[in-house]
This record gives C-alpha cells, structure tokens and sequence, in this order.
C-alpha cells in the first residue's frame, strides 16, 4: 500500500511516499481502508524528533483518519467491514499513524460515521473535536448558560471550542487574526468575534460579559496570564493545551481571590472509555448539524511533506495561511 511515513526524525523533508506493506488486523483489530486523514501539529513535533516515546520504524505519520472497515481481527464484535469509522488518537504512545491506504486500528479508538458527514470532514474534525470535548466538559465542567472565551477560535481546535461550547448552550466570544476569520467564527457560533490584530480584545470581553467569563480557553503557545485571570469571573476556569516551554509570570492574588482554577489537558493521555464519551456527543452533533469541520485545505496523500511544511509554518511561524485544518486523500 503507499503510505507517507519517516525512518528518522526531523525536518519535512524527511517524509517519505512510498510502498509499505498492508498492515493486517491483529486481534481486537480492525483494518481501515483510508478515505480522508487530518494534519495536526503535534504531528510536526513528533516528525522532528520531540521524542516523547519510541517510534515504530518506519514511523506512518499521522493521528486522525476516516474511512470504511475493510476486515476485522479476531473478537471484534461492534464492527463489520463496510461500516464507515473515524478515529483519533493513532500514531502516538509508540502505535502506528495514520497517512496510508490502509491502518489496523484497536476497535476501541473508532467511532461510527453519521450519514451525511464525509470522510474529509470527520477526519477533521477528529482530534481537534476529541481535544475540545475533553477540555470543555471533562476539565472545565461548561455548563448550558455559562460565557466561553476561546483565544484563537478560528483554528483547528479554536472551531471545535467554538461550536461545541454553542451546542452545549454556552455564549462565546472568539479572537481571530483577521475579519474573515472573525465572521468565520460568527458562522460557527460565536455571538461576539473579535480581530486580535485590529481591535480592542479586553473591551470587547469586559461588554461580552461584565462579571467576567466562566471558561477562558488558550489555543496559543504563550499565555499571558495577567491578561487572562483579568479577562475571568469569580470561580472561572482556564484551560491550557499548548505551550511546553512557556514559563510566563503568573498573578497569584488576582487568580486565588477570585477562586479561579486552571486545566491542563492532554488529548492522548485520555482514556479509550473517556474518548467514546466524546466521540459519541460529536456523533450526535454532527448528525443535529451543530458541529462542521472547518478545512482550509485537501491535498493528495503524497503531498504529505508539504502538508507538514505549511502545518509548521501556521503553528510555529504563524504564518497566518490556514483558516482551518489540513486533509489529505490517499
Ligand atoms: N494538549 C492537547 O491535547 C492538544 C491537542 C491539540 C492541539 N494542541 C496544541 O494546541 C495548539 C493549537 O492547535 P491547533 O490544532 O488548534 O492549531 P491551529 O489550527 O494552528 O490554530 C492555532 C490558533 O492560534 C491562533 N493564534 C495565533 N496567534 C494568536 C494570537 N496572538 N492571539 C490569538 N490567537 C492566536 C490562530 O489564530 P489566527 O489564525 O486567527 O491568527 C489559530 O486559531 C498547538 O500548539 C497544538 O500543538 C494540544
């Protein structure tokens, strides 16, 4: 099968498109023909050699896919082939990714395909949705009615924040780095897009919600926390997903007299049971039509290197170019 893989870590260039043999589904395993796979910049890190466990060699890149099961492995019970599936969670904690014609994938990780949503879009949606879910619900417990800010809404998990805080009755205010990004934003759901670039964000929070917001989500690398704990009410919560080696000042006072708490979330260091729970609320809305994936590009799966190029160039050089996620097609 072609497959775009690596035999050693580093720059983009070292990904190859080649031939790799069809993996077979072992037990408890079910083998996926490939339909749509998404980019998401923990794949740059990993590429470039963050070392955070071993590595299969050769490495198939890649976490999310979508497609049809093809064959299922010994015990499994809940998938038959020709059933359409989507999946996060793959190529991390030293098992194989996803960029291939063909993946044997745990039964555990994989999640029935709605009707009417394509393989693109629930690849797309799949660990920036996983991510969102678990930060919103398991970490920061939003509830219907409560105020959301998330900085950088108009990204790959930013947009999933956004229509997912909506769906669960919440009111959100979103930044974005341009005006379509902002009304990009407003389609989603946001009742207030701010222009982070252009326009007033601690005025435009401080209109949103006077008392302050219940939930602030970070989707940058470099939180500035003075700014933040102002932006929050009494008992708000933050929630962090980025930014390994910030090391930013943090205001005691202002964050411990308002009762305010922080979460951490890792989207791979959740659970298989925790993991259904938000694959099964993103079925439901994806089949109520309240949450859409938001692609900015669809590339052949050969062009899996400059996919990586233009993911970096967005996360770590801010770039400013992609407007939503990035699928490839085998
Ligand atoms: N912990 C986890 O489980 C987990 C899971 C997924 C992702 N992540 C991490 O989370 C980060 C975001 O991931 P992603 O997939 O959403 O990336 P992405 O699609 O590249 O989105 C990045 C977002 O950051 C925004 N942004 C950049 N500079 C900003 C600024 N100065 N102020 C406000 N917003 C700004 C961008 O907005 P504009 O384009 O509008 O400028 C964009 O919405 C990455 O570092 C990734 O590694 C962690």
């Amino acid at each position: 099968m072609k497959a775009a893989y690596i035999e050693q870590t580093g720059p983009p260039d070292v990904i190859r498109y080649g031939d790799l043999p069809k993996p077979e589904p072992a037990k408890g395993q079910v083998l996926v023909k490939v339909g749509a796979v998404a980019v998401n910049p923990v794949d740059t890190y990993i590429r470039n050699g963050a070392n955070y466990w071993p590595l299969p060699k050769p490495f198939i890149i890649g976490c999310d896919v979508a497609g049809v099961v093809e064959l299922v492995g010994a015990g499994v019970t809940r998938l038959k082939p020709g059933m359409r599936v989507w999946a996060t969670n793959q190529g991390l904690m030293g098992r194989q990714g996803t960029f291939a014609e063909f993946c044997a994938i745990d039964e555990c990780w994989l999640y029935e395909t709605p009707e009417g949503v394509s393989d693109e879009e629930a690849a797309a949606c799949s660990l920036t949705g996983v991510t969102a879910h678990l930060g919103l619900f398991r970490a920061a417990g939003l509830k219907s009615g409560e105020s959301l800010m998330v900085n950088g809404g108009s990204g790959g998990v930013g947009s999933m924040v956004v229509q997912m805080a909506k769906a669960a009755g919440a009111r959100v205010l979103a930044t974005a780095g341009s005006d379509e990004k902002c009304a990009a934003c407003q389609q989603l759901g946001a009742e207030v897009a701010v222009n982070y670039k252009t326009a007033d964000v601690a005025q435009a929070v401080k209109s949103f919600a006077p008392q302050g917001v219940n939930v602030y989500w970070e989707t940058t690398r470099e939180p500035d926390f003075d700014r933040i704990v102002s932006f929050l009410g009494e008992r708000g919560r933050i929630v962090l997903m980025a930014g390994r080696e910030a090391r930013p000042p943090f205001p005691v006072g202002p964050f411990y007299v308002k009762e305010c708490s922080l979460h951490g979330v890792v989207m791979f260091k959740a659970s298989a049971e925790e993991m259904r729970r938000s694959g099964d609320d993103m079925n439901r809305w994806f089949r109520a039509g309240k949450l859409k994936a938001n692609i900015s590009r669809v590339l052949p799966l050969s062009a899996a290197a400059e996919a990586h190029r233009l993911q970096e160039a967005n996360t770590l050089q801010k770039a400013g170019t992609l407007a939503g996620k990035i699928v490839l097609k085998p």
